[in-house]
Order: C-alpha cells, then sequence, then structure tokens
C-alpha cells in the first residue's frame, strides 16, 4: 500500500432539521487501503459517506479528490468522481438477470437501440470472473443469495470506473462463510488499486480487514489510528466514551400521566388483556 492521499474530507458538518448529524467532522483515504468507519448507532457513519456518494448536500465543509477540491453535486456527479456505495437494502432488479443489472442504463447495443447481449453477458461475466467469485451472470438476481448479490453490486460499480468503494454495513445479512468470502474480494479489490470505505460495529471484523480506523461519536470526529496500534478496548472507549459496565445506564425519570390504557381487551386470539402506559414510559 502506498500513502497516495485519494480523498480528503475536512470539517465536514451535516444539519438535519432539529439534529445535528455530523459536526466538523475530518476523514481522509488511501489509496488502496480498507478505512473502516466506527461509531455506534446514531454516529454519523451513514451521514458522511453519503455525503461523499451525492445522496445528501453536505451543510459546511470541503472535499478534496486526489488534491482537488469538489462540490459533489449528486448521486451522478459522485459516480462520475469514482465513487460507489454498496448499500445495505441492496438496490438491484430482482426479476432481471446480474449481467443486466450491471449494465442497466447502458447496455450494450447498436444504433437501432437492441441490446447486444452477447457483449453484455460477455463483459458483465468477466467483471464478476476477476473478483474472483463464482456467479453466473445470466441467472436472475432474484435466484441469487444476499452475498451473490452484493458480488452484482461491487461489479457494477467496478464496471462504473469506482476508485472509492463504499460498504455500509456488509455483513449484517452474511454468513460466517459468505462474510470470508466478502473478505476475499475485499483484498482482491485491494490489490486492484480501489480504496474501501467500510461501516461495521463488528470489532472482531475490522481487526481482520481493516487497515485504518476512524471513530465518530455524536456527530463528532474522535480519531484515526492504523489497525495495529489500536486494541478492542481502547476502540471501545473511544465509540462511547463510558465504563463498559454503564454502556445503557438506567436512569430514573417521574412516571407521567397515563396515555393509553387497554380494558379486558378480547378478541379470537387475546383474552382479556390489561395494560396501562405513561407518557415517557417504557413497557
Ligand atoms: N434524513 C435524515 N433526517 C433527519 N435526521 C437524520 C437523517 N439521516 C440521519 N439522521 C440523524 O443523523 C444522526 C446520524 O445518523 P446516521 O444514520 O448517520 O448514523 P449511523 O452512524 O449510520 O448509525 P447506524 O449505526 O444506526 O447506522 C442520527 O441522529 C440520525 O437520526
Ligand atoms: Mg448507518
Amino acid at each position: 500500500m502506498n500513502n497516495d492521499i485519494v480523498l480528503q474530507m475536512l470539517h465536514i458538518s451535516k444539519t438535519f432539521p432539529g439534529v445535528v448529524a455530523l459536526d466538523n467532522v475530518d476523514f481522509q483515504l488511501r489509496k488502496g487501503e480498507v478505512h473502516i468507519l466506527l461509531g455506534e448507532n446514531g454516529a454519523g457513519k451513514s451521514t458522511l459517506v453519503k455525503i461523499l456518494s451525492g445522496a445528501y448536500q453536505k451543510t459546511s465543509g470541503e472535499i478534496y479528490f486526489n488534491k482537488i477540491n469538489t462540490e459533489i453535486k449528486d448521486p451522478k456527479h459522485a459516480q462520475h468522481l469514482g465513487v460507489g456505495i454498496i448499500y445495505q437494502e441492496l438496490n438491484l432488479v430482482s426479476h432481471l438477470s446480474a449481467g443486466e443489472n450491471i449494465f442497466l442504463g447502458r447496455e450494450p447495443g447498436n444504433k437501432l437501440g437492441i441490446i447486444d447481449y452477447k457483449k453484455l453477458f460477455g463483459e458483465s461475466q468477466k467483471l464478476i470472473d476477476d473478483l474472483k467469485v463464482d456467479i453466473d451472470t445470466c441467472r436472475l438476481v432474484k435466484d441469487l443469495g444476499v452475498a451473490q448479490q452484493q458480488m452484482v453490486e461491487v461489479a457494477k460499480a467496478l464496471s462504473l470506473n469506482a476508485q472509492i468503494l463504499i460498504m455500509d454495513e456488509p455483513t449484517s445479512a452474511l454468513t460466517d462463510q459468505e462474510i470470508k468470502e466478502l473478505f476475499a474480494t475485499i483484498r482482491c479489490l485491494k490489490s486492484k488499486g480501489v480504496s474501501i470505505i467500510y461501516i461495521s460495529h463488528r470489532l472482531e471484523e475490522l481487526f481482520e480487514i481493516g487497515d485504518r480506523v476512524t471513530v465518530l461519536r455524536d456527530g463528532k470526529y474522535v480519531g484515526t489510528h492504523n489497525i495495529q496500534d489500536v486494541t478492542k478496548s481502547e476502540l471501545i472507549n473511544m465509540m462511547v466514551n463510558r465504563e463498559l459496565k454503564e454502556q445503557f445506564p438506567k436512569q430514573t425519570v417521574k412516571i407521567d400521566d397515563e396515555i393509553l390504557r387497554l380494558e379486558e381487551v378480547t378478541n379470537q386470539h387475546l383474552h382479556k388483556i390489561n395494560l396501562s402506559l405513561h407518557r415517557g414510559e417504557i413497557l
């Protein structure tokens, strides 16, 4: 891995009505590295990558691609800049084949607009084979597993010349075997010089696949480290900044007025159910 910086995000802030999702966050990405973005729920990880993928506009801050200050206008522009994103919710058309999905909207064809399927399947198969995964691109997406669908998304991003690939919690729906395969693909992408932003809150994973890690907490930048320079407990401290034993500190709150009450509710499934819910209460 070299130290070429392909992306620099500086002083990024993002405000939604009533919420500061990001507050002065810095992030830097090198060529061919797997950079983990770590943080608790709501820390701002997805918001940061959505700014990069053009889905959201930053409120303030600067973004540099290969040292050039760039305003990312929209998702198409981000794609053009070489940013690919694999969302947790996959975005494929299930009744089309893997190959058609890879080239959706830019199918190879002749002047009359007739699609050249031989070329479409040939080129999409080459992209898939280059990733060293075993998927027949003639198969319909709905007949593929989640992990295979993810690979189709990766192939699609690569066909668009993605130099930066974002994976937002890619392993949440995968089996252990599929995770191994995904990691093999990620190593393969690295060797091609693709930089990867990898979001996860599974600490075990990042020690296996990550080169560096940046931690966010409550929308703020906490720090960046080489993976080999940090321990799991240091990372947990950076993420939560409180003793682990009180990860969910119990708060005593005053029980307010009753806002809902069921009395003897009965139907074919329920028999005389009673409950009472008060304002501010978790029942
Ligand atoms: N479209 C939106 N409108 C309003 N608030 C939003 C929006 N998107 C995110 N937020 C808020 O911004 C904050 C950061 O959210 P974000 O989704 O970036 O967190 P995250 O780190 O990805 O969390 P998770 O691990 O749960 O995916 C949260 O408080 C969230 O409620
Ligand atoms: Mg998220």
